[in-house]
């Protein structure tokens, strides 16, 4: 398949990557990696970045690594300072460190719910807050990771509901904040992502899988690849105007489900 995007369209641009060391947010980073940007993955498992770096470099991409906990601010502000330190600043920001697990509300602790917002909405907050310094501006695109559960309840998700809607709108509260100074803060909204940790816990059969699939317009899941183009784009040239935007990448699923009132 023809690349929509040129080569070499991010040279000289640098990518700030929470939760980069798996998943979406690896494909993510290797997507603007694979554009021409340098690339920092951040997380908490040493063996985790240092694979990650290893496949990001294998794949020619100038690629380094920090560990920490988004959830510790000094953690995320050390390795961010290290990171823009190196080349003059940072260009591009996808905050999308997650923790999620299925569990009825009632049926988790306190110390659960909390640790989910903790990790996702505290840690977006810290992650962009600490990237702000360092922005090369104007011109600077922050891209969190949300997902469906931000707008649609689901049942043992009330955790997940409630950090991700938070994301939702810490996008546009910094958006307005940050507009006016040249840096766009968007959110993208994957829907189910096949071969995926998060679908691993969400979808632990295949009859759920089949289900789900079922309730998608687009009749599957989507691929890693999908939600790192959306990214790509969110970072380009083609996307100046776009601000404060929860752009889904979910094959309609937050549309509506296709089987309807006689599924
Ligand atoms: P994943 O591979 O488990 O990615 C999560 C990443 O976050 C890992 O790199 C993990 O690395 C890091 N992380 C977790 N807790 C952290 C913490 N406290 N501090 C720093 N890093 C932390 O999961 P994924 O399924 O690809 O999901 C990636 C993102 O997409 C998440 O924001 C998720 O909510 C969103 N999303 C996924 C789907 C899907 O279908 N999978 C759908 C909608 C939205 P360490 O373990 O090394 O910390
Ligand atoms: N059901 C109910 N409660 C659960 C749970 C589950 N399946 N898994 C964890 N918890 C609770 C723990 O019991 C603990 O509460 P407690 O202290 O009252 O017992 C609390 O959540 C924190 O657990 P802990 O294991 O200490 O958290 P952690 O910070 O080490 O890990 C998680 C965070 C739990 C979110 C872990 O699953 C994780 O690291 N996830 C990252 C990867 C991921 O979720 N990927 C998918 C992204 S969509």
């Amino acid at each position: 398949m023809r690349d929509v995007f040129s080569p070499g369209l991010f040279e000289n641009k640098r990518a700030f990557v929470s939760g980069g060391s798996s998943g979406i947010n690896l494909e993510i980073a290797r997507r603007l990696g694979s554009l021409g940007a340098e690339v920092a993955v951040f997380s908490r498992s040493q063996d985790k970045i240092d694979a990650a770096v290893q496949s990001l470099r294998a794949d020619g991409i100038d690629a380094s690594g920090y560990t920490g906990d988004v959830r510790q601010y000094d953690q995320v502000a050390e390795a961010v300072s290290a990171f823009a330190a190196k080349g003059g600043g940072i260009d591009f920001v996808v905050s999308g460190a997650a923790g999620n697990f299925v569990a009825p509300a009632a049926g988790m602790s306190a110390n659960a719910f909390r640790t989910v917002v903790d990790i996702d909405l505290n840690g977006t907050y810290n992650v962009l807050r600490a990237a702000f310094e360092h922005l090369r501006r104007p011109g600077a695109s922050l891209i969190n990771i949300s997902a469906v559960q931000s707008q649609q309840a689901m049942p043992f998700q009330a955790h997940v509901c409630s950090a991700k809607a938070g994301i939702d709108m810490l996008t546009r509260a910094l958006a307005v904040e940050w507009g006016p100074m040249g840096v766009r803060v968007n959110a993208i909204l994957p829907g189910p992502i096949a071969e995926t940790e998060g679908m691993r816990r969400l979808s632990s059969t295949p009859e759920m899988a089949e289900r789900i699939t079922r309730s998608i317009p687009l009749q599957r899941y989507g691929e890693k690849r999908e939600v790192a183009d959306m990214a790509a784009f969110l970072c380009s040239e083609a996307a100046t105007y776009v601000t404060g935007a929860i752009l889904t990448c979910d094959g309609g699923q937050l549309a509506g489900n296709p089987q309807g009132v006689v599924g």
